[in-house]
């Protein structure tokens, strides 16, 4: 038995990886193997990974690009199980050969069916070995932009939402941009829509404006391909209001219908997670990644029941929303430097700013439907409290508190841009922070809550700004840019990050945080990426050992011709060897310690 803070993986830190190692970086002791790998055939009639070949009809029946978000789902017995996967956006100039590139209907193609999502079997010899994927396995789903989900919430049928394939505004195909996410108590997964923006050409509109839709031609072209991303159409003026939703599939069935959730509102949802509250109503959170926007919280109207599954996939339709609004308590103190104020931390209380409620809109001069489609807009007049990206937003399992990734903002405090506060207390934050909440009480659905700053990130050794709540800044492992949460059985909060090649000029990785006594603010790095890739989806199985992470994009800054990652299979051949690519592949990786092999 472990207690609290004690995690039952037992590591030493690795040293800080320079970003030009194209390796996965593990601590003395471990090992790591790819479960899964873009291309990689789902059924049993999928074609085999072929990156000359490449078809939508062939991608749509294997693994998609740029994992994310990631879950491991363990079936009674812990032998076989299902990998849940994000497939985020696609790198076309690493997918194809150069000379491919300008057919642009079929590379648009397949890079629509390599968005989305995917659920893949998993099976193994027994608790603590490694997994192999189970082609063919009965729970298998590939998840693109062709796939019809259900909508749900007061925006159901809405006419913003109405096109013209669908003029009831209920079903829309496909979900993208998906990020990251979140496994519910009730064992479904949801996922955010984030950077939908860039697929789309805009009208001008203001609403489109404040979502980031420009006029511009979208660098994929897709509009081009489909007329849906082209919303200056007839018909197609509402399509880009269809995305940004937080998504909720059920991993164990492959024939149910997924659903998109207009009561959790409308932006670049980085993911949701969700915590059930002392009277059963549950509680989702949810951060909007763009540099001085919002973290938000929906409370549903109905409760929670246990085993009920049917009842609890409904739980998200119908509830409160509300944006968040930080108060410093030494405010005046905050100069931007990252210097801790006069009473020793950031910190401070909040609101949760209602926007939503009962199922009527509380934002003056807009109906539900308007606040749900144009949340931003609604948060806008409500007042919300200005972030610096919100990306993973995750409470802890333990003990309740809120924990709010915020990667970056190198705008804060620049000319016209909002300047420094006691929750971003940092100017032009190239390094992120990362903030502790606790609910008024405790209790989840409090409209109160009171906050300070676990850490502020950075590399101590080339910056003073950073601050570990008070563990000596010189033994941590440097971090920069935290954008996934996870937790392991003890407690311990688990960082990926995304940006630090950049900026501390480490390649991105995976972090312990310990959160309790003396351990607090220590942080000690666990692994990392390969050059160019983004730590992602990180799971920790503590208690077998096991940790799995999604890499995604490595070697983006290189190309087909010019590959700048081998990951994960280095293998370098001729492009035509049997079987073997030199390329980069997205992939899930699982770590676990030496000599534990599958058989
Ligand atoms: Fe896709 Fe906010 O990271
Ligand atoms: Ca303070
Ligand atoms: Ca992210
Ligand atoms: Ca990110």
């Amino acid at each position: 038995a472990h207690g609290r803070g004690r995690s039952g993986l037992s590591f030493t830190p690795i040293a800080p990886v320079p970003n030009t190692v194209d390796d996965l970086t593990v601590p003395e002791g471990y090992d790591w193997s790819p479960i899964i790998r873009w291309g990689d055939p789902l059924f049993t009639d999928s074609p085999e990974f072929d990156p000359l070949e490449q078809t939508p009809e062939a991608q749509a029946s294997q693994f998609g690009y740029n994992s994310d978000y990631l879950d491991i789902l363990q079936d009674r017995g812990g032998r076989t199980g299902v990998l849940v996967n994000n497939h985020e956006y696609t790198n076309e100039a690493n997918m194809f050969p150069a000379d491919q590139l300008g057919d642009l209907e079929r590379v648009a193609r397949v890079a629509m069916a390599a968005h989305g999502m995917s659920v893949v079997e998993i099976a193994r010899t027994g608790p603590g070995r490694p997994w192999s994927y189970v082609r063919g396995g009965s729970r298998n789903r590939r998840i693109t932009l062709s796939t019809p989900f259900a909508v749900d919430g007061p925006a159901a049928g809405s006419d913003l939402l109405k096109t013209r394939d669908d003029p009831t505004g209920t079903v829309v195909l496909g979900t993208q941009n998906n990020c990251a996410g979140g496994t519910t108590p009730w064992g479904t997964v949801l996922s955010g829509e984030e950077n939908f923006n860039q697929y789309f050409k805009g009208n001008g509109s203001a609403e489109q404006k404040r979502y980031g839709i420009s006029t511009d031609d979208p660098s994929r072209r897709w509009h081009e391909v489909d007329p849906r991303f082209d919303s200056t159409l007839p018909g197609y003026e509402n399509e880009p209001h269809r995305f940004g939703w937080v998504v909720e599939i059920d991993p164990q069935d492959p024939s149910s219908t997924p659903v998109k959730h207009t009561s959790l509102g409308r932006f670049k949802h980085e993911g949701a997670n969700v915590r059930v509250a002392e009277d059963g109503t549950v509680v989702a959170y949810s951060g909007d990644d763009e540099r001085f926007d919002y973290l938000y919280k929906f409370v549903s109207a109905k409760k929670y029941v246990e085993g009920d599954r049917a009842h609890n996939m409904t739980l998200l339709a119908e509830g409160n929303l509300y944006v968040a609004q930080f108060t410093g308590d030494t405010a005046a103190e905050i100069d931007g430097s990252g210097r801790l104020p006069s009473d020793g931390a950031f910190d401070g209380s909040g609101r949760w700013l209602p926007l939503v409620v009962d199922g009527e809109s509380v934002v003056e001069g807009m109906s539900v439907e308007e606040v749900l489609v144009f949340t931003r807009l609604a948060a806008d007049k409500a007042g919300a409290t200005k972030m610096d990206r919100p990306e993973d937003v995750e409470p802890s399992p333990l003990t309740g508190k809120l924990y709010v990734a915020l990667t970056n903002n190198t705008q804060r405090g620049t000319a016209g841009k909002a300047g420094p506060d006691e929750a971003n207390p940092r100017t032009q934050n190239r390094d992120g922070h990362v903030i502790e909440l606790t609910e008024r009480n405790n209790r989840a659905a409090a409209l109160e809550f009171d906050w300070n700053i676990l850490l502020v990130a950075g590399d101590p050794a080339k910056n003073a700004s950073t601050y570990f709540s008070g563990y000596p800044a010189q033994k941590v492992s440097p971090i920069s840019c935290p954008d996934n949460l996870a937790f392991d059985s003890a407690g311990n909060l688990w960082i990926t990050t995304d940006g630090a090649p950049g900026t501390i000029g480490y390649n991105d990785g995976m972090y312990k945080v310990g959160l309790t006594g003396r351990q607090r603010g220590n942080v000690e790095q666990f692994l990392a990426v390969p050059q160019d890739a983004e730590c992602c989806g990180p799971v920790v199985h503590d208690r077998e050992r096991m940790v799995y992470v999604a890499v995604q994009h490595p070697g983006e800054d290189g190309s087909f011709e010019e590959p700048r990652s081998y990951f994960p299979d280095y293998v370098v051949p001729t492009r035509q060897g049997d079987g073997e690519w030199a390329l980069p592949r997205p992939s899930v990786a699982q770590v676990f310690p030496v000599g534990r092999d599958g058989e």
